[in-house]
């Protein structure tokens, strides 16, 4: 595919032009001075390795743990550790950059979900938008969708069924209304796209593409394949794979697909989409779930089935991002029932490099930006420059090199 001309704008409006690499980007990659710790920095580690592999000998198999220097920050003898900790970190120093490939690097990991912030513009009144790592903004799709028939939400404990049916104005619209003050925001806004078919998706990734203020498309693929009578592309391997595949044909924008947690075996499908072209993964959405009605005389949903997302969700979430960091070379952005930096720290050390929260910010719209600040002075209580350490602590041990498709992109 030919390179192309991204243009980014900064925060006052200037526009930025990026370029486009013709080559996937392979590695999750935190983008700071140092790319590692400070209290782990030896000038010899990679900086292009997978989460788990920081500093992994391929001559020798791996030993994260080990690599990673955790035992340094955690306050052992290492004579690394304690210069850090001693040295100390401003809490404002500390780089918490990362690149999710084909140029969309995020100022820190810390994301708001598709379908829980809008399109960003609505939460300005309470939330300094600009500060999130970026906005991936409500499901859009090549038409106008009036959404599920009420009532659509319902709480549950720890959790909430949702079953909005992608209400949005088409992606036209979107554009229109939106795309002007997107492109004047240091956050970049990712759009998070569904359809119905491969040709769908094609149509709405293609309307989104060299508009300014889309900074990256997020496949929502949890969504019935009308062609494949109603099978979602995200239980299917081969779907996903196809709807990528043409996705990434059809855009040079940074493409990062969303994986269900309604399968039994998410890898196969994650590695499928990974091989398509996508540039990073998402996981998860919500998982499929109902509640009935208080007389017990049917479902409570307009529409039987919701999914189920919150604090309920996360040792499935948690379990999909380990499994899915283990197969993949590509980043993975973690989702679900994130409502603290405990969880945002779970899903790194599980393999994550950046988080999205979702809705938990319906109780706090400014839970996701804390969490940045929260983030920031963790790695500075560990003497860590950048987060990168925190990430892929908890993977298992993996022998032989680091996997590696290409190469490496920075911006
Ligand atoms: C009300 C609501 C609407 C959602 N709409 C979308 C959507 O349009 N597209 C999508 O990919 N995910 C959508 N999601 C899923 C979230 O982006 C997220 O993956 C999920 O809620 C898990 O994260 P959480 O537990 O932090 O909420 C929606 C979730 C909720 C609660």
């Amino acid at each position: 595919m030919k390179a192309k001309k991204r243009v980014m704008t900064t925060s006052a409006g200037v526009p930025t032009p990026k370029r486009t690499p013709t080559v996937r980007k392979i590695k999750p990659a935190w983008v700071g001075p140092s790319s590692v710790s400070s209290a782990t920095t030896s000038g010899k580690r990679p900086t292009t390795t997978r989460p788990g592999e920081v500093g992994a000998d391929p001559a020798r198999g791996m030993d994260p743990i080990a690599a990673l220097g955790i035992g340094d920050v955690a306050g052992s003898a290492s004579p690394d550790g304690l210069r850090a900790s001693r040295a100390g970190i401003d809490a404002g120093m500390v780089d918490l950059s990362v690149d999710l490939g084909r140029g969309l690097v995020l100022e820190n990991p810390v994301m708001v979900a598709s379908g829980t912030f809008g399109y960003g513009v609505e939460y300005g009144e309470v939330v300094d938008v600009e500060r999130l790592g970026a906005i991936c903004c409500k499901g859009t799709t090549l038409r106008p969708r009036q959404g599920n028939r009420p009532p659509r939400v319902t709480e549950t404990p720890a959790g909430m069924l949702n079953s909005i049916g992608l209400q949005n104005p088409g992606v036209d619209a979107v554009i229109e209304r939106y795309a002007g003050l997107w492109a004047g925001w240091r956050v970049p806004v990712i759009v998070n796209v569904a359809g119905e078919s491969i040709d769908d998706y094609v149509a709405v990734v293609r309307r989104l593409e060299s508009v300014p203020g889309v900074a990256g498309v997020e496949l929502n693929i949890s969504c019935p394949n009308v062609g494949k009578g109603g099978l979602q592309f995200a239980i299917d391997r081969d779907a996903a794979a196809a709807v990528t595949r043409a996705v990434r044909a059809a855009t040079d924008l940074p493409l990062i697909v969303k994986l269900s947690p309604n399968v039994a075996d998410v890898r196969p499908i994650a590695q499928a989409v990974a091989d398509a072209g996508a540039d990073a993964l998402s996981a998860i959405n919500t998982l499929s779930g109902m509640a009935l009605r208080a007389d017990r005389t049917g479902p409570f949903l307009g529409n039987t089935y919701g999914g189920l997302s919150g604090p309920a969700i996360k040792p499935v979430a948690l379990r999909i991002v380990y499994e899915v960091a283990q197969v993949v070379d590509i980043p993975i952005v973690a989702i679900g029932g994130i409502t603290c930096l405990d969880d945002v720290l779970d899903y790194l050390a599980a393999g994550a490099v950046a988080v999205q929260v979702g809705t938990a910010i319906f109780a706090d719209p400014t839970l996701p930006i804390r969490l940045v600040d929260d983030l920031r002075a963790e790695c500075a209580s560990r003497g860590l420059a950048a987060y990168g350490a925190l990430v892929g602590t908890a993977l298992p041990q993996r022998p032989g090199p680091p996997v590696s498709k290409g190469a490496e992109y920075r911006p």
